[in-house]
């Protein structure tokens, strides 16, 4: 079965067809520019092109966004236009789209694709996904069971939050080696081993890809993965999570 998925991103829109059986894009991806200012109109308008791009109508779109997301409404806007806070986004797409939607939490649904298909296959214990870009977005899953919006990236450490210590635009805004960077991480995954003792780290985000030039330097107890989806796991996991729209 294929679903449209859509990764609503600080400088990108990008959608899909995903196979959701097989958790692959069945399209090449369509990026749009985020519009700026990002408010709830011009991202849902720009959304909805992409739709109308893969010509889908009256069919469920799972739909990713950098917040807290609780029952469509952005609870949060700690990187986005301040204007979605209290927005019920996934009306407000539903309706430019005409179709069903499902708006959930962009680490959540990266999350959920690479439990699914990725880096996070068959691990039955407590899995925390993180992923490092312009902020610091998390997922943890129990026995595979996802508890959203955690935000572990606004969890305090040293008197600020963990992502403006250690997100991947810190590294290159403050130009840190990736050893110094990783000095931040790892107290940052401190804080997360001392909470939960996880099992498994999942890396995502833009650094994945780079896991080679600072995993090494990461000290942990629980074992540290790359994700395997790379950039394509928001749009595998929003049309993942878009399937429960169609029962
Ligand atoms: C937001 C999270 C989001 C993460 C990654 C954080 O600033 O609060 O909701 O998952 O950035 O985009």
């Amino acid at each position: 079965m294929q679903l449209l998925g859509i990764d609503i991103g600080g400088s990108g829109i990008k959608g899909a067809l995903v196979d959701i059986e097989k958790g692959d894009l069945a399209t090449e991806r369509h990026r749009i520019p985020t519009p700026q200012p990002a408010t709830p109109e011009s991202v849902s308008d720009t959304v909805a092109e992409i739709a109308k791009h893969f010509k889908w109508k009256n069919q469920p779109i799972g739909c990713t966004f950098p917040a807290i997301i609780k029952n469509g409404v952005a609870h949060s806007a700690a990187n986005v236009d301040n204007s979605w806070i209290g927005v019920n986004g996934q009306q407000l797409i539903a309706e430019k789209t005409s179709c069903p939607t499902l708006l959930l939490n962009d680490a959540d649904a990266a999350g959920i694709a690479e439990m699914e298909f990725g880096a996070g296959r068959g691990q039955r214990g407590t899995v925390i996904m993180l992923t490092f870009g312009t902020g610091i977005g998390s997922a943890i899953f129990v026995k595979g069971v996802l508890v959203p919006n955690t935000e572990f990236g606004h969890m305090e450490i040293r008197g600020k939050d963990a992502e403006h210590r250690a997100a991947d635009k810190i590294r290159k805004d403050k130009d840190l080696s990736w050893e110094d960077w990783a000095k931040r991480v790892n107290e940052f995954l401190d804080r997360m081993e001392l909470l939960f003792s996880p099992d498994l780290f999942i890396f995502g985000g833009g650094v994945s890809k780079k896991h080679g030039k600072f995993f090494d330097y990461l000290k942990t107890d629980a074992k540290v993965v790359p994700a395997e989806l790379r950039n394509h796991a928001g749009i595998i996991g929003a049309a993942m999570a878009a399937k429960s729209l169609m029962s």
